[in-house]
């Protein structure tokens, strides 16, 4: 049989967890009208906490209620890339396409009033932010003016908001907030991790976003986790017992991409090999399933978050993994031989990132689940890695 459960990045799950009053929300903020509060809105979040499919899931809100929803991804390029859908999407133009960049071939030119005869390979241009702002602004403005007459508007979503696009987030934010200002028909809805969005909106061009509204994506229910699990599974065609179910729902610690993980790799295990049985996914299934999902877990969210903090954020890390629960500040500053001063530099950095949090006065512990164990099991490796990075540089 299918298997129903999605462990892929961006990818609407079976049951969306938790997340109906978000969504409902934005409904209503589409519903209040031009000016609604809701209607500009960003999501926040640590890696697989769903950012993505919220995206998505408010993509169709809007696309229920007819309006035209345009989905992009903050890098390169993706202003030509709203205009070009802005364009394609307009089917009752005159069929002329406007052209936001163009390759021309080699050639030669004569510079006036100097000596010097350049050769140039021209390439590819592309249209400054500013032009293209302009360009962006004219092309919605003309597809509200055919949208509004029914009623209907744009909405549109921007994923993975990065300070390395700042120049076209800012064409695009300049544009939104003119409309805005215009009262016209639109929602705009971004999305991305917690210090990479919150340095975007420090930027002095961009200061009306700070007023958008801030949804921060968390571990979901594990009643609700646990009823999803019911769900897919016998809506699927198979059967699992409270205890099935019990142990399952426990093994995701309410992350929303350890449900999918954890669903998926149990339903394979009850449709594969020793374990396989049409009706049923037993205990034996489910305990193997949880098993490989945690395996899976490791390599595919905890390996790349490695690959990126600096040494000392990842001592940090190290060092708090040395705990079974929520680690002192103050001992960790211990461990790593630095004065309190300097460890809550990077305690600071890590809670931007959502990878741990505050649990209680001087103390902090893990957001991801199972990263305490990634670290105990992969720890030393990493150190080696940095150390051996360390010598090379010295
Ligand atoms: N509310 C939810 N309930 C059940 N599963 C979910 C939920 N949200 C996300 N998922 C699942 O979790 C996985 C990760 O979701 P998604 O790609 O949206 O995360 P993200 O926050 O965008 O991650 P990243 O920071 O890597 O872009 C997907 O497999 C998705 O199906
Ligand atoms: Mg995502």
């Amino acid at each position: 049989m299918r298997n129903p459960f999605k462990p892929t990045a961006g990818m609407t799950p079976p049951v969306l967890v938790g997340r109906k009053a978000d969504i409902e929300d934005f409904s209503c903020a589409l519903d209040d009208g031009v000016g609604a509060p809701g209607r500009l809105m960003y999501v926040t979040g640590a890696r697989g906490v769903g950012k993505t499919v919220m995206l998505n899931a408010l993509g169709d809100v809007a696309r229920e209620r007819g309006w035209l929803v345009i989905d992009e991804t903050a890098n390169h390029g993706f202003i030509s890339r709203l205009i070009d859908a802005l364009q394609d999407n307009d089917k009752t133009r005159d069929g002329k396409t406007h052209i936001t960049s163009w390759t021309m071939p080699s050639g030669s030119l004569a510079i006036p009033g100097t000596s010097v005869d350049a050769s140039l390979s021209l390439g590819s241009i592309q249209f400054t932010p500013t032009e293209q702002s302009l360009d962006f602004r004219k092309a919605m403005t003309r597809k509200l003016d055919q949208l509004e007459k029914n009623g209907l508007g744009i909405l549109i979503t921007l994923d993975e908001v990065q300070p390395s696009s700042i120049e076209e987030i800012r064409a695009l934010a300049t544009t939104i907030q003119h409309l805005i200002r215009e009262k016209r028909n639109i929602a705009f809805v971004f999305a991305g991790l917690p210090t990479l969005v919150e340095n975007v909106i420090d930027d002095d061009v961009l200061t009306f976003l700070r007023r958008a509204e801030r949804k921060h994506l968390e571990d979901v229910d594990l009643d609700e986790v646990r009823h999803a699990f019911a769900v897919t599974i016998t809506t699927n065609g198979k059967h699992a017992s409270d205890d099935v179910l019990d142990r399952l729902t426990q093994a995701t610690n309410g992350y929303p991409f350890m449900i999918q993980l954890v669903g998926y790799w149990a339903w394979h295990a009850s449709e594969v090999g020793p374990l396989a049985d049409d009706k049923e996914i037993t205990r034996a299934a489910a305990d193997k399933g949880v098993a490989q999902a945690e395996l899976k877990l490791g390599d595919m969210v905890h390996g790349p978050v490695f690959n990126k903090p600096s040494p000392m954020k990842c001592d940090y890390l190290l060092a708090m993994a040395q705990d079974d629960g929520p680690s002192s500040t103050a001992e960790i500053a211990k461990r790593l031989k630095r004065d309190p001063g300097y460890a809550n530099v990077y305690r600071t950095q890590l809670i931007n990132e959502d990878l741990i949090y505050q649990s209680s006065y001087g103390y902090v512990d893990f957001r991801l689940p199972f990263m305490r164990d990634y670290l105990r099991e992969h720890g030393a490796y990493l150190q080696m890695r940095e150390n051996i990075k360390g010598r090379s540089e010295q």
